[in-house]
Protein backbone atom coordinates (compact mmCIF):
# COMPACT_ATOMS: atom_id res chain seq x y z
CA UNK A 1 0.00 0.00 0.00
CA UNK A 2 0.66 3.62 -0.27
CA UNK A 3 2.39 5.16 2.51
CA UNK A 4 5.01 7.54 3.81
CA UNK A 5 7.62 6.11 6.63
CA UNK A 6 11.08 7.02 8.16
CA UNK A 7 13.05 4.57 6.77
CA UNK A 8 15.85 4.78 9.53
CA UNK A 9 16.72 7.57 11.79
CA UNK A 10 18.44 10.81 10.88
CA UNK A 11 19.17 12.97 13.85
CA UNK A 12 20.73 15.84 11.57
CA UNK A 13 19.02 15.45 8.60
CA UNK A 14 15.74 14.19 9.52
CA UNK A 15 14.00 14.87 6.12
CA UNK A 16 16.60 12.08 4.15
CA UNK A 17 15.11 9.56 5.83
CA UNK A 18 11.43 10.34 4.86
CA UNK A 19 10.64 8.34 1.97
CA UNK A 20 7.06 8.86 0.04
CA UNK A 21 6.79 5.00 -1.35
CA UNK A 22 5.37 1.61 -0.77
CA UNK A 23 4.90 -0.53 2.34
CA UNK A 24 3.31 -3.99 2.93
CA UNK A 25 -0.32 -4.44 3.42
CA UNK A 26 -1.19 -4.48 7.20
CA UNK A 27 -2.62 -8.09 9.04
CA UNK A 28 -5.82 -7.14 11.37
CA UNK A 29 -4.94 -9.04 14.84
CA UNK A 30 -7.54 -9.95 17.29
CA UNK A 31 -8.60 -6.64 18.76
CA UNK A 32 -7.47 -4.33 16.42
CA UNK A 33 -9.49 -2.67 13.20
CA UNK A 34 -8.47 -1.35 10.21
CA UNK A 35 -8.85 1.88 8.81
CA UNK A 36 -9.14 3.35 5.85
CA UNK A 37 -7.37 6.84 6.12
CA UNK A 38 -9.47 9.68 4.32
CA UNK A 39 -7.21 12.89 6.41
CA UNK A 40 -4.13 12.75 8.76
CA UNK A 41 -2.38 15.68 10.62
CA UNK A 42 1.45 16.28 11.01
CA UNK A 43 3.17 17.09 14.26
CA UNK A 44 6.29 18.06 15.54
CA UNK A 45 6.15 14.64 16.69
CA UNK A 46 6.67 13.21 13.10
CA UNK A 47 9.90 14.99 12.64
CA UNK A 48 11.31 13.62 16.29
CA UNK A 49 10.65 10.43 14.91
CA UNK A 50 12.65 11.14 11.89
CA UNK A 51 15.41 12.14 13.96
CA UNK A 52 15.13 8.94 16.41
CA UNK A 53 14.07 10.96 19.29
CA UNK A 54 11.14 8.31 21.18
CA UNK A 55 11.60 5.46 19.27
CA UNK A 56 14.28 2.68 19.08
CA UNK A 57 15.85 2.06 16.52
CA UNK A 58 15.03 -1.58 15.87
CA UNK A 59 11.24 0.13 15.38
CA UNK A 60 12.39 1.19 11.94
CA UNK A 61 11.46 1.48 8.87
CA UNK A 62 8.18 3.30 10.84
CA UNK A 63 5.00 4.96 8.73
CA UNK A 64 4.51 8.30 10.43
CA UNK A 65 1.69 10.47 11.40
CA UNK A 66 0.07 10.12 15.11
CA UNK A 67 -3.26 11.57 13.94
CA UNK A 68 -5.94 10.66 11.35
CA UNK A 69 -9.63 10.02 10.18
CA UNK A 70 -11.23 7.47 8.05
CA UNK A 71 -13.67 4.48 7.23
CA UNK A 72 -13.62 1.15 8.79
CA UNK A 73 -14.31 -1.58 6.51
CA UNK A 74 -18.23 -1.48 7.25
CA UNK A 75 -18.37 2.40 6.23
CA UNK A 76 -18.66 3.88 9.41
CA UNK A 77 -16.51 6.85 9.80
CA UNK A 78 -14.31 7.27 12.13
CA UNK A 79 -11.21 9.46 14.31
CA UNK A 80 -8.31 7.77 15.69
CA UNK A 81 -7.01 8.23 19.22
CA UNK A 82 -3.16 7.81 19.23
CA UNK A 83 -2.92 6.74 22.64
CA UNK A 84 -2.20 3.20 22.92
CA UNK A 85 -2.25 2.09 26.64
CA UNK A 86 -4.00 0.74 29.59
CA UNK A 87 -7.39 2.50 30.56
CA UNK A 88 -7.32 0.69 33.64
CA UNK A 89 -3.91 2.64 35.46
CA UNK A 90 -5.89 5.72 37.56
CA UNK A 91 -8.32 5.96 35.12
CA UNK A 92 -5.82 7.72 32.75
CA UNK A 93 -3.78 5.68 29.75
CA UNK A 94 -1.13 8.25 29.63
CA UNK A 95 -0.63 7.28 33.48
CA UNK A 96 0.57 4.15 31.95
CA UNK A 97 4.26 3.65 31.86
CA UNK A 98 4.07 1.10 29.17
CA UNK A 99 1.38 3.62 27.10
CA UNK A 100 2.84 4.70 23.61
CA UNK A 101 1.81 6.90 20.69
CA UNK A 102 1.36 5.81 17.14
CA UNK A 103 4.26 5.59 15.18
CA UNK A 104 6.41 4.50 18.49
CA UNK A 105 5.62 0.73 18.62
CA UNK A 106 2.51 0.74 15.81
CA UNK A 107 2.86 2.08 12.63
CA UNK A 108 1.17 5.40 11.76
CA UNK A 109 -1.51 6.94 9.63
CA UNK A 110 0.35 8.20 6.57
CA UNK A 111 -0.97 5.47 4.59
CA UNK A 112 -3.70 4.05 2.74
CA UNK A 113 -4.64 1.56 6.09
CA UNK A 114 -4.33 1.91 9.61
CA UNK A 115 -4.68 -0.55 11.90
CA UNK A 116 -5.48 0.06 15.44
CA UNK A 117 -6.93 -1.06 18.31
CA UNK A 118 -10.15 -0.93 18.72
CA UNK A 119 -11.09 1.40 21.13
CA UNK A 120 -8.48 3.60 19.62
CA UNK A 121 -11.02 4.66 17.42
CA UNK A 122 -14.16 7.30 18.23
CA UNK A 123 -17.37 7.94 15.66
CA UNK A 124 -16.55 11.60 13.72
CA UNK A 125 -19.14 14.10 14.95
CA UNK A 126 -21.62 15.09 12.14
CA UNK A 127 -20.27 18.37 10.90
CA UNK A 128 -16.80 18.12 10.97
CA UNK A 129 -15.10 17.04 7.88
CA UNK A 130 -12.14 14.50 7.76
CA UNK A 131 -9.67 16.68 7.58
CA UNK A 132 -10.62 18.57 10.28
CA UNK A 133 -11.22 15.26 12.55
CA UNK A 134 -8.09 14.44 11.50
CA UNK A 135 -5.90 17.17 13.96
CA UNK A 136 -7.91 16.36 16.69
CA UNK A 137 -6.04 13.70 18.14
CA UNK A 138 -2.72 14.93 18.74
CA UNK A 139 -2.35 18.83 18.84
CA UNK A 140 -6.08 19.26 19.81
CA UNK A 141 -5.97 16.87 22.19
CA UNK A 142 -3.33 18.06 24.14
CA UNK A 143 -4.24 22.05 23.85
CA UNK A 144 -7.97 20.78 25.39
CA UNK A 145 -6.15 19.17 28.37
CA UNK A 146 -3.77 21.71 29.07
CA UNK A 147 -6.73 24.16 29.52
CA UNK A 148 -9.63 22.55 30.21
CA UNK A 149 -8.39 19.52 32.43
CA UNK A 150 -5.05 21.28 33.75
CA UNK A 151 -4.98 24.95 34.15
CA UNK A 152 -7.72 25.28 36.62
CA UNK A 153 -8.47 28.40 34.44
CA UNK A 154 -12.00 29.86 34.53
CA UNK A 155 -13.93 31.89 32.29
CA UNK A 156 -12.48 35.70 32.08
CA UNK A 157 -9.46 34.84 33.25
CA UNK A 158 -6.36 35.54 31.22
CA UNK A 159 -4.34 33.28 29.30
CA UNK A 160 -0.66 33.82 27.44
CA UNK A 161 0.07 31.45 24.56
CA UNK A 162 3.30 31.49 23.72
CA UNK A 163 3.86 30.85 19.92
CA UNK A 164 1.13 32.05 17.48
CA UNK A 165 0.88 29.58 14.57
CA UNK A 166 1.73 26.16 15.60
CA UNK A 167 -0.51 23.06 16.09
CA UNK A 168 -0.90 23.20 19.98
CA UNK A 169 -0.83 26.94 20.39
CA UNK A 170 -3.87 27.47 16.78
CA UNK A 171 -5.93 24.99 19.14
CA UNK A 172 -5.32 26.42 22.29
CA UNK A 173 -6.48 30.27 21.04
CA UNK A 174 -9.67 28.90 19.49
CA UNK A 175 -10.40 26.50 22.39
CA UNK A 176 -9.85 29.85 25.06
CA UNK A 177 -11.41 31.95 22.82
CA UNK A 178 -14.79 29.72 22.65
CA UNK A 179 -14.83 29.28 25.96
CA UNK A 180 -14.55 32.79 27.06
CA UNK A 181 -11.23 33.30 27.97
CA UNK A 182 -9.18 36.43 27.83
CA UNK A 183 -6.33 35.12 24.77
CA UNK A 184 -3.30 36.33 24.90
CA UNK A 185 -0.95 35.00 22.35
CA UNK A 186 3.02 36.21 21.27
CA UNK A 187 4.41 35.27 17.58
CA UNK A 188 7.27 35.45 16.01
CA UNK A 189 5.67 37.34 12.94
CA UNK A 190 3.03 40.23 11.92
CA UNK A 191 2.03 37.22 10.07
CA UNK A 192 1.81 34.97 12.47
CA UNK A 193 0.06 37.22 14.87
CA UNK A 194 -2.76 38.40 12.54
CA UNK A 195 -3.33 34.97 11.96
CA UNK A 196 -4.03 34.49 15.87
CA UNK A 197 -6.16 37.83 15.94
CA UNK A 198 -8.09 35.94 13.43
CA UNK A 199 -8.46 33.06 15.37
CA UNK A 200 -9.56 34.92 18.16
CA UNK A 201 -6.39 36.18 20.26
CA UNK A 202 -7.65 39.49 22.12
CA UNK A 203 -4.23 40.94 22.02
CA UNK A 204 -0.93 39.85 20.84
CA UNK A 205 2.91 40.52 21.11
CA UNK A 206 5.93 40.04 19.62
CA UNK A 207 7.96 37.37 21.40
CA UNK A 208 9.31 38.34 24.90
CA UNK A 209 7.59 41.55 24.84
CA UNK A 210 6.72 42.92 28.13
CA UNK A 211 3.08 42.12 28.36
CA UNK A 212 0.76 45.00 29.90
CA UNK A 213 -0.64 42.99 32.74
CA UNK A 214 0.60 39.54 34.44
CA UNK A 215 -1.50 36.76 33.56
CA UNK A 216 -3.46 33.68 35.68
CA UNK A 217 -1.98 31.43 33.56
CA UNK A 218 0.86 30.50 30.54
CA UNK A 219 0.29 27.73 28.09
CA UNK A 220 3.94 26.54 27.10
CA UNK A 221 5.16 24.27 24.36
CA UNK A 222 8.43 26.27 23.26
CA UNK A 223 10.79 25.96 26.17
CA UNK A 224 14.24 27.74 26.37
CA UNK A 225 12.98 30.56 24.10
CA UNK A 226 10.17 31.99 25.93
CA UNK A 227 10.46 30.46 30.01
CA UNK A 228 11.83 33.55 31.17
CA UNK A 229 8.70 35.13 29.71
CA UNK A 230 6.48 32.83 30.37
CA UNK A 231 8.10 33.12 34.60
CA UNK A 232 7.78 36.69 34.57
CA UNK A 233 4.32 36.81 32.50
CA UNK A 234 2.56 35.42 35.81
CA UNK A 235 0.32 36.86 38.19
CA UNK A 236 1.79 35.24 42.00
CA UNK A 237 -0.22 32.20 42.23
CA UNK A 238 -0.76 31.79 38.43
CA UNK A 239 0.22 28.50 36.29
CA UNK A 240 2.74 27.37 33.51
CA UNK A 241 0.74 24.15 31.52
CA UNK A 242 3.85 22.71 29.82
CA UNK A 243 3.85 19.57 27.39
CA UNK A 244 6.49 20.38 24.63
CA UNK A 245 9.99 22.09 24.84
CA UNK A 246 10.60 22.31 21.19
CA UNK A 247 13.66 25.16 21.33
CA UNK A 248 15.71 22.99 24.12
CA UNK A 249 14.16 21.20 27.39
CA UNK A 250 16.37 22.82 30.02
CA UNK A 251 15.37 25.84 30.27
CA UNK A 252 16.71 28.06 33.75
CA UNK A 253 14.28 27.23 36.50
CA UNK A 254 13.90 30.69 37.59
CA UNK A 255 13.85 29.07 41.04
CA UNK A 256 13.64 32.57 43.12
CA UNK A 257 10.45 33.48 41.70
CA UNK A 258 8.70 30.19 41.37
CA UNK A 259 9.17 29.82 45.05
CA UNK A 260 8.37 33.21 46.10
CA UNK A 261 5.35 34.40 43.95
CA UNK A 262 4.32 30.62 44.62
CA UNK A 263 3.94 29.83 41.23
CA UNK A 264 2.83 26.16 39.66
CA UNK A 265 4.38 24.74 36.93
CA UNK A 266 1.96 21.76 35.43
CA UNK A 267 3.10 19.20 32.78
CA UNK A 268 0.57 17.60 30.33
CA UNK A 269 0.73 15.29 28.01
CA UNK A 270 -1.66 14.17 25.60
CA UNK A 271 -5.36 13.43 26.63
CA UNK A 272 -7.65 10.57 27.28
CA UNK A 273 -9.84 9.03 24.90
CA UNK A 274 -12.94 10.43 26.96
CA UNK A 275 -11.28 13.95 27.10
CA UNK A 276 -10.83 13.22 22.82
CA UNK A 277 -14.80 12.59 23.02
CA UNK A 278 -15.14 15.14 24.96
CA UNK A 279 -13.19 17.50 23.05
CA UNK A 280 -14.98 16.25 20.04
CA UNK A 281 -18.24 17.19 20.93
CA UNK A 282 -17.10 20.53 22.33
CA UNK A 283 -15.57 21.70 19.01
CA UNK A 284 -18.81 20.76 17.10
CA UNK A 285 -21.09 22.35 19.75
CA UNK A 286 -19.58 25.56 19.89
CA UNK A 287 -19.26 25.66 15.97
CA UNK A 288 -15.05 26.09 15.96
CA UNK A 289 -13.62 25.55 12.55
CA UNK A 290 -9.79 24.29 13.49
CA UNK A 291 -7.35 26.20 11.95
CA UNK A 292 -5.82 24.38 8.78
CA UNK A 293 -3.05 25.75 7.45
CA UNK A 294 -2.50 23.61 4.70
CA UNK A 295 -3.51 20.87 2.85
CA UNK A 296 -2.09 18.18 0.39
CA UNK A 297 -2.69 15.12 -1.05
CA UNK A 298 -0.46 12.81 0.79
CA UNK A 299 1.56 12.19 -2.32
CA UNK A 300 2.95 15.46 -1.40
CA UNK A 301 3.82 15.18 2.28
CA UNK A 302 7.45 15.78 1.77
CA UNK A 303 6.43 19.82 1.52
CA UNK A 304 4.43 19.78 4.38
CA UNK A 305 7.57 17.88 6.72
CA UNK A 306 9.83 21.02 5.04
CA UNK A 307 7.29 23.78 5.95
CA UNK A 308 7.05 22.95 9.54
CA UNK A 309 10.82 21.90 10.11
CA UNK A 310 11.08 25.54 8.69
CA UNK A 311 8.53 27.18 11.30
CA UNK A 312 6.19 27.98 8.33
CA UNK A 313 3.07 26.49 10.24
CA UNK A 314 -0.16 28.53 10.02
CA UNK A 315 -2.28 26.45 11.76
CA UNK A 316 -2.57 22.47 11.05
CA UNK A 317 -1.33 20.73 8.33
CA UNK A 318 -3.19 17.91 6.82
CA UNK A 319 -2.52 15.69 4.05
CA UNK A 320 -5.44 13.78 2.12
CA UNK A 321 -6.09 10.52 -0.08
N1 LIG B 1 3.31 16.45 25.36
C1 LIG B 1 2.46 16.23 24.36
O1 LIG B 1 1.55 15.44 24.47
C2 LIG B 1 2.59 17.02 23.09
C3 LIG B 1 1.59 17.00 22.13
C4 LIG B 1 1.71 17.80 21.01
C5 LIG B 1 2.86 18.57 20.84
N2 LIG B 1 3.84 18.51 21.77
C6 LIG B 1 5.06 19.31 21.62
O2 LIG B 1 4.68 20.68 21.54
C7 LIG B 1 5.56 21.38 20.65
C8 LIG B 1 4.73 22.09 19.58
O3 LIG B 1 4.16 21.12 18.72
P1 LIG B 1 3.31 21.58 17.44
O4 LIG B 1 2.91 20.31 16.75
O5 LIG B 1 2.30 22.56 17.85
O6 LIG B 1 4.46 22.30 16.60
P2 LIG B 1 4.36 23.39 15.44
O7 LIG B 1 3.04 23.29 14.79
O8 LIG B 1 5.58 23.25 14.61
O9 LIG B 1 4.44 24.78 16.24
C9 LIG B 1 5.62 25.27 16.79
C10 LIG B 1 5.31 26.50 17.66
O10 LIG B 1 6.48 26.84 18.38
C11 LIG B 1 6.72 28.22 18.27
N3 LIG B 1 8.17 28.45 18.22
C12 LIG B 1 9.09 27.66 17.63
N4 LIG B 1 10.32 28.18 17.79
C13 LIG B 1 10.17 29.32 18.50
C14 LIG B 1 11.07 30.33 19.00
N5 LIG B 1 12.39 30.24 18.78
N6 LIG B 1 10.56 31.36 19.70
C15 LIG B 1 9.23 31.46 19.91
N7 LIG B 1 8.32 30.55 19.45
C16 LIG B 1 8.79 29.49 18.76
C17 LIG B 1 6.04 28.67 16.99
O11 LIG B 1 5.66 30.01 17.21
P3 LIG B 1 5.34 31.06 15.99
O12 LIG B 1 3.89 30.90 15.70
O13 LIG B 1 5.66 32.39 16.54
O14 LIG B 1 6.21 30.64 14.84
C18 LIG B 1 4.86 27.70 16.87
O15 LIG B 1 3.70 28.26 17.47
C19 LIG B 1 6.54 20.34 20.12
O16 LIG B 1 7.73 20.38 20.88
C20 LIG B 1 5.81 19.03 20.33
O17 LIG B 1 6.69 17.93 20.44
C21 LIG B 1 3.73 17.76 22.89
Amino acid sequence: MFAVYAAEPNPDAPLDALVVGERPEPDVPEGFVAVHVEAASLNLHDLWTLRGVGIKAEQFPMILGCDGAGRLDDGSEVVIYPVVGDASIAGDETLDPRRSLLTERLQGTFADVVVVPTRNVLPRPAGLSAAQSAVMGTAWLTAYRMLFVKSGLRPGQTMLVQGASGGVSTALIQLGRAAGMQVWVTGRTDDKRSLAEKLGAHATFASGERLPARVDAVFETVGDATWSHSMRALKPGGAIVVSGATTGPNPGADLQRLFFLQLRVIGSTMGTRNELADLLTFVANAGITPEIGLELPLERAEEGFRAMEAGETGGKIVFTH
